[in-house]
């Protein structure tokens, strides 16, 4: 039987494309999203990935629908907690609304859906759980001391719950990309964008690709040693100690 993989944003963007590659690796693959039902549809009708609409901030939420994952799918083996959003704005302007829906989408719903699938995963003894930070977690990034903080909780996550469920057959890794050529951040403004590219040592944006294939590399069944890292993907830009 295939194994089931849950994505967190996995019909769009940095997402879209881990979700297309664990298909490609074999795996039974769940999507979810929150707000686009649009590219959604458009997902599913080209890859035959199935699609989940919930809101990965709410508990709740994210409870009733991995419920409906595993009722439809089977228990959930790998989980990516890909799911992210951006409110930037310097401290000095940004509102306690830009803080907390950053805060809740990006760090919050890693506690949502883990909580969710840990004790299915130590009870089958197997799961791999991959989550997605950023660069600007382990760096900063003037503009996002909301969005830096999430990423750096990330990362701190990872390293408790690789701890927690070591001796469970379950290995819990991020990933830190740096600028990668999705939406988000094409919204950067042009200007910022080509200041922020100069910087990158190997003089491009990354693709979404190069993400998604290191996440099939920490899903393997045979990558079962690495657990409580952070795999750097930034062409260079920061060189995390
Ligand atoms: N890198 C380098 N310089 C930056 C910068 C960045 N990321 N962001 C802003 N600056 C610079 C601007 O170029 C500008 O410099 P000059 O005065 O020399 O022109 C200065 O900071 C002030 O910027 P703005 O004039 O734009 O000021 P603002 O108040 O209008 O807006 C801002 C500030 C909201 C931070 C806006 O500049 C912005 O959106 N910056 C981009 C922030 C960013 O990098 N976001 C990453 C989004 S992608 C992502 O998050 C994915 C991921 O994981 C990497």
């Amino acid at each position: 039987m295939a194994r089931v993989a849950l994505v967190t944003g996995g019909s769009r963007g940095i997402g879209e494309a881990i979700s297309k590659a664990l298909k490609g690796a074999g795996y039974n693959v769940a999507a979810t999203y929150h707000g686009n039902d649009e590219a959604a549809a458009k997902f599913k009708a080209a890859t035959g990935i199935a699609v989940y609409k919930w809101d990965v901030a709410k508990f709740d939420d994210c409870k009733a629908g991995i419920a409906r994952v595993e009722a439809e799918l089977g228990p959930v083996d790998v989980l990516v907690n890909n799911a992210g959003i951006t409110r930037d704005a310097t401290l000095h302007r940004m509102t306690p609304e830009q803080w907390h829906a950053v805060i809740e989408t990006n760090l919050t719903s890693l506690f949502n859906m883990s909580r969710n699938v840990i004790e299915g995963m130590r009870n089958r003894s197997f799961g791999r759980i991959v989550n997605i930070s950023s660069i600007n977690g382990q760096k900063g990034q003037i503009g996002q001391a909301n969005y830096s903080a999430a990423k750096a909780g990330v990362i701190g996550f990872t390293k408790a719950l690789a701890q927690e469920n070591a001796n469970k057959g379950i290995t819990v890794n991020a990933i830190a990309p740096g600028y990668i050529a999705t939406e988000m951040v094409r919204a950067v403004p042009e200007p910022v964008l080509q200041k922020i590219i100069a910087t990158i040592p190997v003089g491009r944006l990354g693709e979404a690709d190069e993400v998604a294939r290191c996440v099939t590399f920490l899903a393997a069944d045979d990558a079962g040693f690495i657990t409580g890292s952070t795999l750097t993907i930034n062409g260079a830009q920061y060189i995390a100690g």
